[in-house]
Order: C-alpha cells, then structure tokens, then sequence
C-alpha cells in the first residue's frame, strides 16, 4: 500500500474489539541483531465484540519463527499474514492460548519505535503503535493485559534488566556469563504502556513512602558516568509525588518507579507504567551542562510522565481519539505543579507565550484540527499542541466555569468511577456534570470545534448612571474540514479597574458567574455593570481564562494604566505586549509610522517599572521579552513579509534597549548573585531579568552589549549566563561574535546536549550567512541526522527562523524539504515533525508562498514516502 492510500481511520468507525488478551507472558532474550522474543498470550472472545470473528493481529516488520494455538502448531492454512499484521481465520469461540515467536534486529531499528538500542542500551518506545514492532498483538489501548516479563541478556552487555511493574526474580545463569530478570506488574494495561531497558547503566535512588503507607524505591537509571547529573530528576520525581498526594489524591501502587535516561529518544519522555523512559535531555543537570530552563523542564516533564500513572495509565484511553483525556489533562496537572512550586504567574505567561506560538499558529493554518480529532491517517501526527496545550485550556476552563470545589469532586468521581478502565471524553465530562450539577454539553464544544475564536470587547462608561456597559462578542474562524462554526462556552475572567484599584462587579445579568467571571456562550453579549463610581478600565480575560484571541477597544494610555495598575499580573504583562504588539503589527506590514512614539511610551513605562524596588524579577523578564517575530507574523496573518516583521521587531528593541541602555546595566549589577549556583526560582528569575536585559542592550548599544557579554561568559559558573553571553553575541556580527561561538563549541565540545543548544543558537542568527552556516554545521563531528536532538538542534534550529527559513530565494524551503525526505527513510517521526515546520506557510507574501508550495509539493511527491511525512505533506497543501 502506498502511504499516501493509508485508510483514514475515523472517530464513529470505533468497536470494541471482538478478542481480549488477559495475560501476556513474554520471554525476551536480548542480543544486538538477534533478539529472541517468546510471547504467550491468554485470549477470550470479549463479550461486547462478534462472536465467532477471525482473529487479527497487529504486526509491523515482523514474522512469525512459529505460531502455536494451545500448545498445537498452527497450521499454515489457518491463518496469513500482511504487511499489517497476523490473522487467524477460525480461531475457537472459546478462550485459548497463544504462542507466538520472533527475532528482531534491534540494532538495525533507526526510526526508535519498538526495540531499538541507545548508545548500546536495549530500549523500546511503544506508543502509539510501537508494540506490534516487537509482537503480533492487539495493539490498541482498550485491550488491557497483566504482563509478566522475563529478560535474558549477557551480564556484560546488558547488567541492568528493566521492566514494568515490580521485580520477582533474578539470577545468573549456569556458566556466569549470562543472567536474567522476571518482571511482573499486577495492573492490567494496554500495549502502548510496555516497556523494557537493558543495558549498562548508573542509577541513584531514593526510598519513598506514600501517604498512604507504601514504600516505593525510586531510581533514576543514567548512561555511565552521568549518575552526577541524575538528582535532580530525583528531586523532582519526590517533590511531584508529594504534590500528586496532596493535591489530587493519588498514591502510587507499585513497590518501585524507575526513569531512564536515553540518548536517541523521538520524543520527550513516555510514561511507561513503573518504567518512565526519559530523552537524556529531560533527565541530565549539572550548572554547567544544563540551564534553569532546563531545570524547570525537567521538573515539569518528571511531573508530567508521573502524573500519567494515574492521568493515563491507571485510567487509559479507549482509543487514539481520546488521546486529549490523557495528554491534556496531565499537561494541565504538570502545569499546575510547576505552578505551585515556582511563579504561578510567571508559569502562566510562559504557557500562554507557548500557547499561542505553537497552537495558535497550527489553529491557524492547514493542520488545524479539534482538541479530539474525528479522523486521522497517522496518530503519531496528532500529538499537537492542539491536543495537549489546548486539551490542558479547555480542562483550565472547565475549573473555573464549575468553580475550584466541584472541579475537585469532579475530578475524585473520575478516578474512582474510571479506573482500571479505558475511557472516553464523555465519560470523563459526565463526572464533571455529575459533580457540579451544570449542563456542559455546550461547553463540550472545545472538543470538537477547531480554531481559535476571536472575542472582540467594547465597553461605555455613563457618568450619570455611574454604569458600565460591556459588549462581547465571538467568532471563529473557519478551519479545514468546518466551514461553519458554532459559539463555545467561553469564561472571560474580569475587572473593573479604577484609580485606587479594583471596583465592585455589580450586574442583574445571568451572565456574570461568581468571582468575576463572565461567561460568554451567544455569538454576542451585552452587559452593565451597575454601581460603578468611576469611568473604568476594563482588565478582561484575567490569567488568560480562556484560549482566544482578544480585541480590545481600549488605547495605548489605557493599557499602560493597566500594566501599572491591574491586581492581575497576567494582564499587567499583557498590556505591555498588546501596546507593543499594535505597533509592531503596523509596521510588519510596512508602516514605521508609530514606532517611535511607542517606542518612547514603552521606555518610559519600562523604566518606572524597573525602579519600583518591589520588582519581581521573574516577572520583570517576561515584561522585558517583546512578542517575539513569528508572533507578529501569525497576528498580521496574511501577506505576510518576514524581513519587514524581523525588522520592525529588530528596530522597536533597539531603540527601547538604547533608551534604557544605562538603567538596564545598572540593574544588572544589582541582579548579580554572588555565591553557588542554585537553580530555584528565585536566583533563575535574576539570572532570566539579567539575561533579557543584556539581549536588550546588544541590540540597542551593540559596542556596551558585546563587552558585557563577553565579560559574562568568563564570570559565569553556570549555562544559563554562558549561554545568554552567546545569545547575545549572536546578535552582533564580527569577528568577536566568530570567536565567541568557536570558544563555546571547544568548551563543550564532548557534551553533545550542550552542543544542542550551540547549533541552535547558531541556527537561528537572522542573518543571510545561516543557511551557509548550517550547512557547514551539518559536517560538524558531533552532529548526525540519526540522532533526534541533533537535528532538533540544528535543522529545527534553523527551520525555526523565521527570516531565514523564509529566505526569499526559497533555499530554505528547498533544504528543510531535502532533509525530511533523506530523513525519512531512517526516522518518520521526526522527519514528519520537521516537515509540521511549514504549517504557516499560506500566511507569507505571495513570492514565499509560491516557493514554500514548490518544496511542499516536492516532499508530497517524493516516492515511497512513510505515512506520517505523507499526511503532513497532504494535509500541508490541502
Ligand atoms: N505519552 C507521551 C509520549 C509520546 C508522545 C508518545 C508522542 C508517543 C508519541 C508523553 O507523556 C508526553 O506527552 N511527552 C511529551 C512531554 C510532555 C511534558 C508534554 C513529549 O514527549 O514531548
Ligand atoms: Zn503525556
């Protein structure tokens, strides 16, 4: 089947499976080419399914070594096999037992699904559909099984013997060299959850005991060498364990928890039940090798697989359309952690910037699609931002439409009701319903309807009356495949802001809920606020309650009373980044003409605002950072020139960064830690003040910006300032920046993640040389497509520059297309991730366009493409 024939796989096609698996007892015996693997499966015909079907088996790259039905070999006759998998034409209407066996050659895995090996350590990635690359199975996560996992490897090759669940046995062989290990994990899970590790690997560890008595023994598993860098993964993995038990309830079921880190990993982490498996990026810190953000990262993406066991693991889903039940509500549980332990503002304002970079920009472009998909050709190509930043909004939204107690009785009803099964967004919802006694099939809507709704907010003051009229209003753009959309359910958290501060909320309409929430469920609403002893500023949309876009028809001089004045900070900043925004959108589109004089509001408001000694760094850095160039571009949103958006943003930076060119040094000073390095908020949120100051600085007074930078990178003790240093340093052209960069690159010449971060760097300078430079950079000995952070590194790196990816000449758009399809054929995954590169391309001017199109239609075309590059391309051109 050519991939591009792939059958579309569609939401109101599911039923149940007609045959259920209770047991799987597997016997793995490891070897680099030949691994041998035994599975014997127990089956019964499910009772919900048709009885007497045939038996069909996923199976990908596989073939059978024997096939034998209780006990007895099965005869040729009786079953086929296809590129799909193994179907069994007649099995019994009875439950029987199966024995099936086959070899794999996990050395020669490139595309990291299934068994593969990492720098020499057996590892498998079996999500979504990993599993039947290692056995015929039902491969589909409403199929729930209790495995047993025995493991036989040389004990020189691989000492460490993983797998889920908890350890029964263990022992060496006759003769010494070789031994094994016999997993069991008593809790029934879909296929997608196995995992094993084998190899030579490091680990610390630490005892834990829940709240509920149990004692866990936690180890975090790391190449050799590297166990220096594994607390704080440790660290992280108890604190969010505390915080699970706390927060939400929930205790952890087995005896042990086990994270290991691997260096070729697709994806982030995956949270393999009692076996978290961890990208080595997500699990490595030291303060020279690792960053605050990484720090922060770590702690969140530790949370985020933990919070699975229960969020996805202990309740699953019935199928890949519900992937958001699991994948949203744990990015909203990880968010809130991350919340709780550091800034909840600040954690608020790095969502939302990610939110709108990354959903935003798919919802607006040719793979927009709903937070639960109806149909799809390839799963892997719907872990979207769509599902996990929005599926976690729409979560945010339901909280506060219910209000805090009955999201928590609501939330208590699902684990209880739930578990142990696989579940569905309905079901998930009717606990909520159940909970609050409120109708939410409207608010629903969030799961079907694609796009990002636009609300648009006018509002009149009435002296005489002394009330407030507010009127909102919603639409939502069309979106491939809906050409008509319906209102949603849309809480917009406000205030009324006067001169000593908030004013009362007072309104007779229905539609102003409790704790100054108004809710938005009509194409349009009207509203007044009774009461109301002075003209207000409206502050809307509080901590950003909703996923939308807002128009405001509030001033420049009324945003900046805000931005001093709102007891929101989330809409503090966003003042400042609307008055910015406005401009900057202006001149994206070629008018200069109100860049100066915002320039010149913005400074001085800047510079008040960083005198005020109660300054909270943290926050003050986000303040600083302007909506970066690809914002404005998706703001502008049609016609679109990178050169004249990366200008207009390069201009209002520098000349904001002149102005406040001495304040910002000297409260560099101020900001500067003496003392270890520690990566808690409260240091990292100087270290981030300081940091967005010196980018501020080489932009606006590139001679003062390159000598501090310098002279930072040899004070540093930590990546975080080096990096920034050379951050910064990219940002001024000449020989001093060239230096610089080949200084860094001996420094961490053998720290290949570090190295990571110095491609990307490289990678984004917005400058004509890059392509030229990347290209050089690909020779360069640490770098290989075969490995997934490399190339995120250095070709995401670049497919992320906005005005060089959108080189005019359209060489960008050739090189990023080039590598996708050489990728291809070793890796799909990541090759179709790097193809998503293109989503915005209908937004450019028509010359971009064209070219963009050209390479589009050259990867679609390209023969024997994989299924995922195929849809991407597809949907991309549609
Ligand atoms: N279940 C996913 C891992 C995964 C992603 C498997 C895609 C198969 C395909 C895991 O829980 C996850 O969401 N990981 C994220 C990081 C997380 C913090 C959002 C990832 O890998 O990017
Ligand atoms: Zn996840």
């Amino acid at each position: 089947m050519r991939a591009e024939d792939a059958p579309l796989i569609r939401l109101e096609d599911y039923r149940p499976s007609d045959w259920l698996i209770d047991t799987v007892d597997l016997d793995i015996v490891l070897d680099p080419t030949r691994t041998r693997v035994r599975s014997q499966l127990q089956l019964r015909p499910n009772p919900a399914g048709h009885a007497g079907a045939p038996l069909v088996l996923d199976g990908d790259e596989l073939t059978p070594d024997s096939i034998l039905l209780d006990d007895v070999p099965l005869d040729p006759s009786a079953y086929s096999l296809s590129a799909q998998g193994l179907t069994i034409h007649a099995p019994p209407a009875r439950a029987f037992s199966l024995r099936i066996e086959t070899t794999l050659d996990p050395g020669a895995n490139t595309k990291l699904m299934g068994l593969y090996r990492s720098s020499g350590v057996y590892c498998t990635q079996c999500e979504a559909d990993g599993f039947r690359r290692i056995t015929y199975f039902l491969d589909r996560p409403d199929v729930m099984s209790v495995y047993t996992v025995r493991l036989e490897a040389e004990k020189t090759q691989a000492p460490v013997l993983l797998s889920n669940g908890n350890l029964v046995a263990a022992a060496e062989l006759p003769g010494g060299e070789r031994h094994f290990a016999v997993w069991h994990d008593p809790h029934p899970k879909p296929a997608y959850l196995f995992a094993l590790v084998g190899g030579k690997l490091d680990h610390v560890r630490q005892d834990y005991m829940t709240a509920d008595g149990r004692k866990v023994e936690l180890a975090v598993y790391v190449e050799p060498g590297k166990a220096g860098r594994a607390g704080w993964a440790l660290d992280s993995l108890v604190r969010c364990m505390r915080w699970d038990e706390r927060v939400f309830g929930r205790n952890y079921d087995l005896d042990v928890f086990n994270v290991v880190a691997v260096s070729d990993f697709n994806m982030g982490a995956m949270e393999n039940k009692g076996l978290n498996i961890f990208n080595d990026k997500y699990v490595l810190a030291d303060p020279l090798t690792a960053s605050d953000g990484d720090y922060a990262s770590i702690e969140a993406i530790i949370a985020h697989e933990y919070f699975h066991n229960w969020t996805g693991n202990r309740i699953t889903c019935r199928d890949w359309f519900q992937l958001c039940l699991k994948e949203g509500l744990t990015v909203f549980r990880d968010q809130e952690f991350s919340s709780d332990e550091r800034s909840r503002p600040v954690k608020r304002i790095a969502d939302v910037r990610t939110l709108r970079s990354t959903q935003f920009s798919e919802d607006a472009g040719p793979l927009a699609h709903p937070v639960r998909p109806r149909a799809y050709k390839e799963i892997n190509n719907f872990y979207t931002p769509t599902v996990y930043e929005k599926g976690a909004e729409v979560i945010r939204m339901l909280k506060v439409l219910i209000g805090e107690d009955a999201f928590t009785r609501g939330m208590d009803l699902y684990f209880e009701r739930c578990d142990g099964t696989a579940a569905t967004i309905e079901e998930f919802l009717d606990c909520f319903v159940e909970a609050s006694g409120q109708d939410l099939a409207h608010f629903a809507r969030w799961y079907e309807q694609a796009g990002t709704p636009t609300v648009v907010a006018s509002g009149k003051y009435d002296a005489q009356a002394r009330s407030y009229k507010l009127q909102l209003a919603q639409s939502t753009p069309a979106t491939p495949g809906q050409s008509h959309k319906q209102p949603v359910v849309i809480p917009v958290a406000l205030g009324l802001v006067g001169k000593g501060g908030d004013l009362p909320l007072t309104s007779i309409s229905p539609a102003l809920k409790a704790g100054g929430v108004v809710v938005l469920d009509q194409p349009s609403l009207s509203l007044t606020f009774t009461d109301v002893p002075e003209a207000p500023t409206p502050s809307l949309l509080r901590g950003f309650s909703a996923p939308v876009r807002l128009e405001l028809d509030l001033g420049d001089s009324d945003l900046l009373t805000l931005f001093t004045a709102d007891s929101d900070s989330f809409n503090r900043w966003q003042a400042l980044q609307t008055v910015a925004m406005r401009t900057l959108v202006r001149a994206g589109k070629g008018d200069m003409s109100t860049l100066d004089a915002t320039a010149s509001a913005l400074g001085k408001a800047l510079s008040g605002f960083l005198a005020d000694p109660a300054l909270d760094p943290a926050f003050a850095a986000q303040v600083l950072r302007l909506p970066a160039p690809a914002d404005i571009a998706r703001e502008i949103g049609i016609d679109v020139d990178p050169d004249v958006v990366h200008g207009a943003h390069r201009r209002l930076s520098a000349a904001i960064g002149g102005a406040l060119a001495g304040q910002l040094a000297d409260l560099r000073v101020s900001l500067t830690d003496r003392g270890p390095y520690s990566p808690a908020a409260s240091p990292a949120g100087r270290r981030a003040l300081r940091n967005e100051a010196l980018g501020l600085i080489a932009l606006g007074e590139p001679a003062s910006g390159a000598r501090l930078g310098l002279a930072q990178f040899a004070e540093a003790d930590n990546l975080t300032d080096r990096l920034a240093a050379l951050a910064a340093m990219t940002l001024i052209p000449g020989a001093e920046r060239e230096d610089l960069i080949a200084r860094f690159g001996e420094l961490y010449a053998r720290e290949p993640l570090v190295l990571d971060k110095w491609l990307m760097a490289q990678a984004l300078i917005a400058e004509d040389g890059t392509l030229t430079r990347v290209k050089g950079l690909m020779n360069h000995p640490a770098f290989s497509l075969g490995n997934p952070n490399r190339v995120r590194g250095l070709i995401g790196g670049f497919a992320a520059n906005l005005t060089q990816f959108n080189r005019a000449d359209g060489e960008g758009y050739g090189f990023i297309a080039d590598i996708v399809i050489a990728l291809d054929r070793t890796n799909p995954q990541v090759a179709s991730r790097l193809l998503g590169s293109f989503k915005s391309w209908r937004m450019l001017e028509a010359g971009r366009r064209a070219k963009a199109e050209a390479a589009l239609r050259m990867v679609q075309t390209t023969p024997n493409l994989s299924r995922d590059v195929a849809d991407i391309a597809t949907r991309s051109l549609a």
